[in-house]
């Protein structure tokens, strides 16, 4: 039997990061993920083959340490919105460059990165995508001699614990009326976690992988009104969208970044100016994002509607 591999998720206790644990857990990967909140993600240790660690990866002398002893790292330390000015570029590029070093010193050759689709140093249209692309960069070139680097970037990532249509969904389910919606055109190409995952854990060990870098979209492409339309149908609601044109999304943006919780940013706002899909010809992911939001029926509770949709049979109100 082959001696069981140690891997470090940075970034591991997120979203994508906790999918991406227990997938390659069950693989026979023993997983080391650090997280500053462990006792937020404590369900990761059901599984044998996961270690949760108290950590603040940014710190070089606590990643240095993570590092030692482990034959892969994955980065997935991202953020969408800046607490303090400079955070784009302390997550997205500085700290690449402390987990390029931390890898050099401890001896590991493998090294797999989360990007964003867009993600481009001189073209991004926000600081998120521009920060992303420079990080993405650095480590290409950084990671030339002795780090085998992969990169993915995807489009908007759904799934049961996402903090895209959950969001949108927790709002619309409280709403009433007409729904302003800034971006409305924007189109996205929205990726399955569990096809991500998939993605991610099928080139760990594929030499023809190192140093490309992979767009990674689900099969089908939907403008961000298309997708709410789809929740506000599929749950039933008493929600119309009224799209917002470009002033108005930009001061819908500039209002929401300075309230708590920061729902939508400016530099979302820039983000969403440029389409968010893969090039022609890309490997797209299987897994639809309609059937997933018509799970949401079920776990929303709205139970008459979700049998109604089994059957095939219209919503009540067309029916
Ligand atoms: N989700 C998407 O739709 C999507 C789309 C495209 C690209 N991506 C990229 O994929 C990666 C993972 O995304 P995700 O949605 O899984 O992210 P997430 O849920 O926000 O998780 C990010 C993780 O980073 C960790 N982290 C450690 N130190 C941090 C610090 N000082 N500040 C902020 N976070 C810190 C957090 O761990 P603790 O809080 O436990 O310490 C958290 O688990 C990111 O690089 C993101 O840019 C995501």
């Amino acid at each position: 039997m082959k001696e069981p591999r140690n891997i470090l998720l940075v970034g591991g206790s997120g979203f994508i990061g906790r999918r991406l644990a227990y997938g390659l857990a069950n693989r026979g990967w023993r997983v080391t993920v650090p997280s500053r909140r462990p006792h937020r993600n404590r369900a990761l240790l059901v599984h044998p083959n996961i270690r949760l660690l108290e950590a603040n990866v940014i710190d070089p002398e606590n990643l240095q340490r993570l590092c030692a002893g482990q034959h892969v790292v994955i980065n997935l330390i991202g953020i969408l919105h800046e607490r303090r000015k400079g955070d784009f570029r302390r997550f997205h590029v500085d700290f690449v460059k402390l987990l390029v070093e931390a890898c050099n010193a401890t001896g590991i050759d493998r090294l797999l990165h989360l990007s964003a689709l867009g993600a481009d140093q001189a073209t991004g249209s926000s600081l998120y995508l521009r920060t992303k692309g420079e990080g993405e960069n650095l480590l290409h070139t950084l990671g030339q001699r002795g780090l085998h680097v992969t990169s993915f970037q995807p489009s908007v990532v759904f799934g049961k614990e996402d903090s895209f249509v959950n969001r949108f969904a927790g709002i619309l389910r409280i709403y009433v009326g007409l729904f302003p919606l800034a971006c409305a055109d924007s189109k996205l190409a929205p990726v399955y976690v569990g096809d991500l995952v998939a993605r991610i854990v099928e080139v760990i060990d594929d030499r023809d992988s190192y140093s490309k870098r992979f767009p990674v979209c689900g099969p089908e492409v939907f403008t961000l009104r298309q997708i709410i339309e789809l929740i506000i149908e599929t749950l039933d609601l008493p929600v119309r969208v009224v799209p917002l044109g470009k002033g108005l999304s930009k001061l819908q943006a500039l209002v929401l970044q300075n309230l708590p919780g920061k729902l939508f940013t400016l530099d979302n706002y820039r983000s969403l100016q440029t389409d968010n899909v893969c090039p022609d010809g890309s490997r797209l992911c299987p897994t639809s994002l309609r059937q997933h939001i018509r799970g949401l029926a079920v776990m929303h509770g709205n139970k008459s509607h979700y049998d109604r949709l089994r059957k095939n049979l219209p919503p009540e109100d067309s029916a």
